[in-house]
């Protein structure tokens, strides 16, 4: 897959602490990009940072910390990064598996932590990522037999008592929205994508029960620490990278699901701002 020089870019990179996010971490860095990670932690945030400068001596990357399912705390991120020239990559790479409970608002953690997060941070960076000349958004999705396969969803709010396996697809589904009235609201400046990353090295399943546990450990042995789609999506020239929303493992595109249209996505990023606004409430 194409990839060129990020040298002077900057990019943000959510989930960086591990998985997906750490591997976007690696790849871009290697590429010459400023990168800094975000976690809860920032003890898991630096040991990132430090894996990241192992890979790539002299990379430039810091790391950060917020809690992205909190309106407030994305908020307070982004000021403290106003003071960036422009954001040029954003790398929505945070997830989890079968998260139980609600947040606030009644709202399915597992919901907010594998879109809501990325909803919140995306908007809260605009005006950073506006600023960038060829600014992209880049999502974690899932295997695209799966993203292409979901049904038409709720648009206007969370689908109540859903199981777990409908919380994740609602989740999918309003992500691949989220990206289309990017791209679309943006006059195309922003190129939003939602990549399959393939398999990547992760910590997905290591809290879970003994048999999720060593299934991950087990998918781990065969699972890359770099994620080459995003470093193709991230860094070359646009006539290269399908114009379409979601984007396969290899880079090619997929069609997406039919509900997947410009009036959806605003239906979609409004529902998204009254979520928000209801954990603003709350807290
Ligand atoms: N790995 C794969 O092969 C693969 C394949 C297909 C799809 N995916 C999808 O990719 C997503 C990420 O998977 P992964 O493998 O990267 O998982 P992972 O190794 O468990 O990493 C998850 C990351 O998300 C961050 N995170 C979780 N909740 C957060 C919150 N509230 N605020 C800020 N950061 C938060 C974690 O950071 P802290 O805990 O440090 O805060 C961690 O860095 C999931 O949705 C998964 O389904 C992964």
């Amino acid at each position: 897959m194409e990839t060129r020089r990020l040298d002077g870019y900057v990019a943000v990179i959510s989930g960086g602490s591990s998985g997906v996010g750490l591997a976007a971490a690696k790849g871009l860095s290697r590429l010459g990009a400023r990168t800094i990670l975000l976690s809860r932690s920032d003890s898991r945030g630096r040991s990132a940072a430090a894996a990241v400068r192992a890979a790539t001596p002299g990379a430039d990357v810091s790391s950060m910390v917020v809690d992205l399912t909190a309106p407030a705390d994305v908020r307070r991120l982004a000021s403290d990064l106003s003071d960036l020239d422009a954001i040029d990559v954003l790398v929505n790479g945070a997830g989890s598996v079968g998260e139980p409970g609600c947040i606030a608002a009644d709202i399915p953690r597992s919901f907010a932590t594998n879109y809501l997060s990325h909803y919140l941070l995306t908007r809260e960076l605009l005006p950073l990522l506006n600023r960038s000349t060829d600014p992209r958004v880049l999502t974690v999705g899932a295997a695209p037999a799966l993203m292409r396969r979901i049904g038409p969803v709720e648009l206007d709010r969370v689908t109540p008592d859903a199981n777990a396996f409908g919380v994740i697809t609602q989740a999918l589904a309003w992500k691949m929205l989220m990206s289309m009235g990017l791209n679309e609201n943006s006059g195309a400046h922003i190129l939003a994508r939602v990549f399959h990353p393939g398999l990547v090295r992760s910590n997905l399943l290591a809290g879970r029960g003994t048999a999720l546990r060593l299934g991950g450990t087990f998918a781990n042995l065969f699972a890359s620490s770099l994620c080459p789609v995003i470093d193709t999506l991230a860094s070359a020239p646009r006539v290269h990278i399908p114009g379409t929303v979601i984007i396969d493992n290899r880079g090619r595109p997929v069609r997406e699901p039919e509900f997947v249209m410009p009036d959806n996505a605003a239906r979609v990023w409004n529902a998204s701002g009254q979520l928000a606004d209801s954990l603003d409430k709350s807290a």
